[in-house]
């Protein structure tokens, strides 16, 4: 499979693009894995004709606004961000005539229809940077309350209004998972994602996005470490990092999502060119404001 798809991303200038919670045989022959914010600057500059996103459909819908021109392809259609729904029907309307000055901050885990009623766009790589540079006093942050939360402490010259939405993945890691982790693995670093309970956050070491997680695993001397996200983030902890030992919460956080991007899906969507993403035009318009208003204010 893995030569024939090969084969196809030649014949049909295609580049395969992986969130690093794909399975491993796929980002194994991924022409670019990373987080949500590295994969959505490739999408933009990419020269290809085809892209495939091995990732979540609010991913696979990022890049087709970024790349109105190009076919993007989904090996999963279905793959979708249970977070990215999480904002109640007319709460943003609602908070913009309580704040004059409101910003709208949505994180990129969310549909295209919220983006098109937001001022700006982070991911958890970029977040805290962007709210802090942000004019506005009042922030309202979507969905995700625990990068909110984070965030919110981070910068706390604000008032930010944080959405009650969560990832589910995330949010069923315990602190008593964890502190019998910790038991175990006494000297292990704790590394989390900024989706994870603020209980969690409390007893980490370092907090990050995945590319943060890895890079940080990489860098740092220990050589036991604790993982707190997806556990799709093991295949490159272990290709960095051969003689280190990684452990997660029991039971593992698995996205079942992401994992719907086989490497027969791959091959097959590469074959058939019928998973395509679509967006609509004036869904599109909208969307791409706050996507490239985050592009610009991360540089
Ligand atoms: P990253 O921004 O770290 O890639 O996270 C994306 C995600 O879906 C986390 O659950
Ligand atoms: Fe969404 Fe959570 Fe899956 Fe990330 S891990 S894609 S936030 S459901």
């Amino acid at each position: 499979m893995k030569n024939q798809i090969e084969q196809l991303k030649k014949d049909k200038n295609a580049v395969v693009l992986a969130h690093y919670y794909a399975p491993a045989q796929v980002q194994e022959i991924a022409d670019y894995i990373g987080d949500s914010f590295y994969l959505a600057k490739i999408a933009k500059q990419s020269k290809a004709d085809i892209i495939v996103f091995c990732g979540v459909y609010f991913m696979g819908e990022s890049a087709k606004v970024l790349n109105p021109d190009k076919k993007v392809l989904m090996p999963e259609l279905t793959a979708d961000c249970a977070m990215a729904h999480m904002v109640a029907d007319g709460i943003i309307e609602e908070m913009r005539i309580k704040y004059d000055d409101l910003a709208v901050v949505c994180y990129i885990n969310s549909t295209a229809a919220l983006k098109c009623q937001s001022d700006v766009c982070v991911t958890s790589s970029n977040a805290v940077k962007i709210v802090k540079s942000l004019p506005n006093k009042n922030v309202f942050f979507i969905p995700d309350r625990n990068l909110g939360s984070f965030v919110a402490e981070q910068v706390p010259e604000k008032n930010i209004i944080i959405n009650d939405g969560c990832c589910p993945v995330h949010a069923q890691i315990t602190a008593e998972q964890l502190l019998s982790e910790k038991e175990k693995h006494p000297n292990a670093f704790v590394l989390s994602h900024p989706e994870c309970d603020a209980e969690i956050l409390k007893l980490s070491d370092y907090i990050g996005s995945t590319a943060d997680i890895i890079t940080y695993a990489k860098q740092n001397n220990a050589n036991e470490f604790i993982i707190c996200t997806e556990d799709g983030v093991n295949y490159k902890l272990i290709t960095d990092n051969p003689d280190k030992k990684f452990y997660y919460p029991n039971p593992l956080p698995c996205c079942v999502d992401m994992k719907l991007n086989t490497l027969e899906a791959v091959l097959t969507v590469l074959q058939n060119e019928d998973k395509e993403v679509f967006v609509e035009d004036s869904v599109r318009k909208g969307a791409i404001l706050p996507l490239e208003k985050m592009l610009e204010l991360a540089k």
